[in-house]
């Protein structure tokens, strides 16, 4: 479902990313971000991505959450074509568990970076709320919503373990 006035753009490599690239767009949905999210990937159709990220920042986006693994060139080559913030998600792997993809992701050259994340879920909800704090900086709604998720977040942390049900 397309969200309207998307600030963030949640991109992947492939339909068997979105699995893990979900949990972006809900972080994203708790905290009233509009964000959009699509597949295109720097290998298998190169022309859909460079389209898309040369208009992403006319087009009103203003930070991209990258999922990708193996080689993992999407945050990368994103990066290389737009001013904006780009935020990069490694995929979980048949090698090493994502290693690969986040070393790939990770060991980008001086002059063109990649905020990367951790591997899979976690580097997923992440991104969202690394993009958050960035849109928070020029945004007091979004700051007082942040906050309070944090907030939130501490005060469902119990004092001592227990069973969970
Ligand atoms: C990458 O290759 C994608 O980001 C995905 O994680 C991986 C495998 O893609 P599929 O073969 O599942 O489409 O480009």
């Amino acid at each position: 479902m397309l969200r309207e006035n998307p600030v963030v753009a949640i991109i992947m490599g492939s339909q068997s990313d979105w699995n893990i690239m979900q949990h972006a767009q809900a972080t994203l949905d708790d905290l009233k971000i509009p964000s959009n999210a699509f597949v295109m990937s720097a290998h298998r159709t190169p022309e859909r991505l460079s389209e898309f990220v040369t208009s992403a920042k006319t087009n009103g986006f203003k930070v991209i959450i990258a999922g990708a693994g193996m080689a993992a060139a999407l945050p990368g080559a994103a990066a290389a074509l737009t001013p904006l913030p780009v935020l990069g998600v490694p995929m979980e792997g048949k090698i090493a568990g994502g290693l690969d993809a986040l070393l790939s992701m990770t060991q980008m050259p001086a002059g063109v970076p990649v905020g990367t994340l951790a591997v899979g879920r976690s580097g997923a909800v992440n991104a969202a709320l690394l993009a958050t704090s960035i849109l928070a900086l020029s945004n007091s709604d979004i700051s007082d919503s942040l906050d309070k998720f944090r907030k939130n977040q501490t005060d469902s942390v119990r004092e001592t373990p227990g069973d969970e049900n």
